[in-house]
């Protein structure tokens, strides 16, 4: 089974659980060839500490010494490696060589009796150059053989691969069916020869694609990806399992894989890495090494450098950093950078699963970083969700010391005492009202003075979209002393406004949806603040502590009262995430709500929001932080879907 721990976007770090052990994934899965063991099964546990393997039921059902002993000692003796072992089941072969010998029914239950943890159908392995009836044809078969294969599976978990070679309804619909069968794993399949030919920008289109149709609760495992420059964009994108021949295959040919590339040994001067492997070794002893010991040495290499890639992955999903890794790593090759195309095309469809805040501030790695979903999520909720203080005046700043309303503290105070205006700087995320300057991203960010051209372009656009729909009668760009003088001479008056209050009601409204400020309307709201950094801490209103404010990123946590006040103004079904009755008491009790108890939510949840949990009778049992989105609380069978903060009976 399948649990979500820890997510960034699509990007999840989760655990797997099979017979033989769990597995933490993002992970990857060496492939062990029975007959040809560069790096040993026991090595690479002890050594490389690899939690899953996989191999070829067809190189062992067609080996009768492999064969026998595998069906008498278990598939495990047979490899001397305790963990779970994977089991590919034919597919490749058939690919490779045209045709094999046996049945799909026949393959399966082989894996299952030789007690593989995850075995694989015999799907039709389908070709990025055939037409697309024939890959309908090859997918259908696929299906086909998919339908027949469950029912066999017994208690092995087994994998039902997507192919639809790069026809994207193709892969959807195959990914969509193969979702209402009884699947554990779907792997993403014939993507090898894109692979080869650094058609990385094709692969992301086919991932998305997979992805778009299938069950989110189960994992992804994209079959013979096993390049180190792939992991971070296709774990980004949603893959969980990786598995590579490629860290043997590459060593034969002797070439080194690192995460920015591949090099062959004659091209290297020194080897230039701190892996075991490389730091005892050099490249003169490599060259006088026997063949077998140097493939071995350059198999070490590419495996630890492989394992080493991942588990960066996995710390930049804990730490929010996953685009910014994603981003860095395609300075490294066109082909890299092409995915980055792919990722913007499909702003929207990641949008659906981004984070409303992260642990790290957001960095600016290149003029891409403009398409990263985090920026279109904050421009749309500005337009769609904010509402301007109600001064007629509106002066803009341009992009400045940070929080704002600190860098521009001088220039506000000085216009305030004279004019009755609004304030707003010219961001990089779009227009930023001095009162939203704590909000996440606006205040966590690193970007640089002077945007790149295509950037700077892209706000101006924004800010002029902003000009034509702000309703100020006027609004003015500061440019100094004369703008004062100017406004002064036009609109005399001075500053009505209160910083907190504005804050306050921006947030509300950013956060929980436009109208939500209406709460405070003919209320008394005061303020507890921090003493250290001047930052609200607490809003009290009418004397009730209703909201606390996050320190890191600027956003608020409903109190019970603030939670049952926003029940009266928000729309019926907003920030609700309803659930079964007899759960709902115990979340009312301070249990965290699992996924399996959620009926019905808000499609407009986003991880990491502060939501309404509630019975079907639309009573409020609790607060909680969601972990999850609709479509993933509606899946997922086990996890937390809402982390409780709150509760109705405290
Ligand atoms: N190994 C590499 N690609 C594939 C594929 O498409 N299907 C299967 N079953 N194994 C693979
Ligand atoms: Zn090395």
């Amino acid at each position: 089974m399948f649990e979500l721990k820890e997510r960034d976007g699509l990007a999840r770090i989760c655990e797997l659980r099979t017979r033989h052990g769990s597995v933490t994934t993002p992970a990857l899965l060496p492939v062990v060839n029975p007959n040809q063991l560069t790096i040993t099964p026991r090595v690479m546990r002890e050594r490389f500490k690899v939690q899953i393997l996989i191999t070829n039921s067809y190189i062992i059902k067609t080996d009768e010494a492999l064969r026998e002993k595998a069906l008498s000692g278990g598939l495990h003796r047979l490899l001397d490696f305790d963990g779970p072992v994977m089991t590919d089941s034919g597919t490749f072969q058939s690919y490779v060589y045209g045709k094999v010998g046996v049945g799909h029914k026949e393959i399966v239950e082989f894996q299952r009796d030789i007690g593989s943890d995850i075995g694989t159908i015999l799907d039709v392995f389908s070709e990025p150059d055939w037409t697309e009836e024939q890959t309908r044809k090859a997918t259908e078969e696929t299906l086909h053989r998919a339908e027949e294969s469950v029912p066999l599976k017994g208690d092995m978990l087994l994998a039902g691969t997507v192919q639809g070679g790069v026809y994207p309804e193709l892969r959807r619909e195959c990914a969509e069916r193969l979702s209402t069968m009884a699947f554990d794993v779907h792997p993403i399949g014939g993507v090898v020869p894109l692979l080869e030919n650094y058609r990385f920008a094709d692969i992301a289109e086919v991932i998305i694609a997979s992805k778009k149709g299938l069950d989110p609760s189960r994992p992804v495992h994209l079959f013979g990806a096993g390049h180190p420059m792939m992991f971070p964009f296709a774990v980004l994108l949603g893959c969980d399992l990786f598995d590579s021949a490629s860290y043997a295959k590459y060593a034969r040919e002797e070439r080194f894989m690192y995460p920015t590339g591949t090099k062959f040994l004659r091209d290297l001067h020194d080897l230039a890495c701190d892996c075991p492997a490389c730091s005892s070794t050099s490249v003169k002893e490599l060259v006088a090494m026997s063949v077998a010991e140097r493939t071995r040495t350059i198999a070490e290499h590419n495996l630890f450098t492989s394992l080493k890639e991942l588990r960066k992955v996995r710390n930049a999903i804990h730490e929010g950093s996953i685009w910014e890794m994603v981003e860095m790593r395609a300075r490294a090759h066109p082909a890299l950078l092409a995915v980055l195309k792919v990722l913007k095309k499909h702003g929207e469809y990641l949008e659906g699963f981004e984070p409303v805040s992260r642990r790290g501030a957001f960095f600016y790695c290149g003029p891409e970083s403009y398409d990263r979903p985090v920026v279109k999520m904050y421009r749309e909720r500005f337009f769609s969700r904010y509402r301007r203080p109600g001064s007629k005046v509106l002066v803009g700043f341009e992009e400045g010391p940070k929080p704002y309303s600190r860098g521009y503290a001088g220039e506000i105070a000085k216009i305030s005492q004279e004019v009755d205006a609004d304030f707003l700087v010219a961001s990089f995320f779009g227009p930023a009202p001095i009162e939203l300057d704590e909000l996440y991203p606006i205040a966590q960010s690193v970007i640089p003075d002077h945007l790149d051209h295509e950037v700077a372009e892209s706000v101006r656009k924004t800010m002029e979209r902003h000009a034509h729909t702000h309703g100020y009668p006027l609004a003015v760009m500061w440019e100094g002393d004369e703008t004062l003088e100017f406004l002064k001479d036009v609109v005399p008056g001075k500053s009505r406004h209160d910083l907190d209050l504005l804050r306050a009601r921006a947030v509300l409204d950013m956060q929980f949806g436009r109208g939500a400020a209406d709460i405070l309307d003919g209320r008394k709201v005061e303020f507890v603040k921090s003493r250290n950094t001047g930052k609200i801490r607490n809003i009290i209103i009418d004397g009730v502590h209703a909201f606390s404010m996050r320190a890191h990123d600027g956003r608020l946590t409903p109190k019970m009262e603030g939670a049952r006040m926003l029940m009266v103004v928000l729309p019926p079904h907003a920030m609700r995430v309803i659930i079964q009755d007899e759960p709902a008491e115990f979340a009312a009790k301070g249990n965290n709500v699992f996924a399996k108890f959620v009926v019905d939510c808000d499609p407009d949840i986003r991880p990491g929001d502060s939501v309404l949990v509630v019975n079907t009778k639309g009573a409020l049992a609790a607060v909680g932080r969601a972990l999850m989105v609709k479509g993933e609380m509606l899946a997922f069978k086990r996890g937390i879907a809402v982390r409780v903060k709150e509760t109705a009976e405290d």
